[in-house]
């Protein structure tokens, strides 16, 4: 059998995909930052064949409720990728972060998939530009999982159609067409696992609360207002504006979920101890820290790069007090997927 092994990071989105349309097409622009120590390890073993078979193990055991997720994705673009079914597969996945770690990790495993399946395609005869490459994984990986479209590209990207961006799209992400400012090219993120338990809404569910909430019009509007806020601050380090544009969107994203209908609090007291503690330690230290959340409890906790020492002792000396067993992750900007073979 051939082998084609891809490893994609996780991202964190600075602006929030909170609600969608159609196949997967975001009712608003989102953008984020792509991460490096977070990723998925796919590797695929292919062999062309009489018919379709797929065997999935995940952290190295037969997994059936991903295998047949994944079973059901590759029939859905079948008519796209017709060599999906005469072909055997058998795939091996694996996280760098503990699957109860309360982390999402199907923009690393989608866009991870996404990826070995362009390169199979290539392998077959379909050669392409290097652009046409990513650009067709991120297209598939959003199919898959939306958020996954942004993890093919490294450093900042964003995803969905804005005026911002004259090259962006709903259908798939683009890295962005211009050099951050220094100040946000080193950035941390270290994630606070404040609860590893499963999330209690999933993302489908989630998405779905939007297509009758009452702020969904407003929402939208404040997505694409603060997404072309953030690009121009991106370019010019305006990092107190930065600031108040992702904890805005963090809050905003639990906010809907609060107030939907049915309702969800994903967020712990003890996420609510940390970000006042964030808050404190801002205005004690005049650091640029900021959090941001995904839907769930656990805190993104985002600052430069310079600061690390001072930061990184507060995280031990206070903050993980409040994850569960203490537990956090130290990530940064990451440079986006990588080939291994
Ligand atoms: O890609 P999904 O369907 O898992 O949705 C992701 C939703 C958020 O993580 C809350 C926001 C985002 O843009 O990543």
């Amino acid at each position: 059998m051939k082998k084609i092994t891809w490893r994609s990071p996780s991202n964190i989105a600075l602006v929030k995909y909170w609600g969608k349309r159609g196949v997967q097409i975001p009712q608003n622009p989102s953008l984020s930052f792509t991460l490096e120590t977070s990723f998925s390890e796919m590797e695929v073993n292919f062999e062309v064949q009489e018919g379709f078979r797929l065997d999935f193990y995940f952290e190295g055991e037969a997994n059936e409720k991903f295998k047949n997720k994944i079973a059901l994705f590759l029939k859905s673009i079948e008519a796209d990728y017709p060599f999906l079914k005469n072909i055997y597969l058998q795939i091996y996945s694996k996280n760098s972060f503990p699957h109860s770690a309360g982390i999402a990790s199907s923009a690393s495993s989608m866009s991870a998939l996404a990826l070995c399946i362009c390169s199979i395609a290539e392998e077959l005869g379909e050669k392409v530009a290097e652009e046409t490459f990513f650009r067709k994984a991120s297209f598939l990986a959003r199919l898959a999982s939306g958020s996954a479209c942004r993890s093919v590209y490294g450093g900042a990207v964003a995803w969905g159609s804005t005026p911002a961006l004259a090259s962006s799209s709903d259908e798939y992400a683009i890295p962005l067409p211009f050099e951050m400012h220094p100040f946000f090219q080193a950035y941390r993120d270290t994630i606070l696992i404040v609860s590893a338990s499963e999330k209690s809404v999933s993302s489908r569910a989630g998405h779905a609360l939007m297509n009758n909430h009452p702020f969904a019009k407003v929402r939208y509007e404040q997505a694409n207002a603060n997404l072309v806020r953030l690009v121009e601050i991106l370019k010019n380090g305006d990092v107190e504006s930065f600031i108040s544009i992702v904890e805005n969107e963090a809050l905003t994203l639990h906010g809907l979920m609060m107030n939907s209908e049915p309702s969800f609090i994903l967020m712990h007291p003890n996420t609510l101890k940390i970000i006042a503690l964030i808050r404190d330690f801002r205005k004690q230290t005049a650091i640029p820290v900021c959090f941001t959340l995904d839907a769930g409890p656990n805190i993104h906790l985002l600052y430069p790069e310079k600061e690390i020492v001072a930061v990184q002792k507060w995280i031990s000396e206070e903050l993980v007090n409040f994850c569960e067993n203490g537990y956090c992750i130290h990530d940064r900007i990451g440079t986006g997927a990588m080939l291994i073979r």
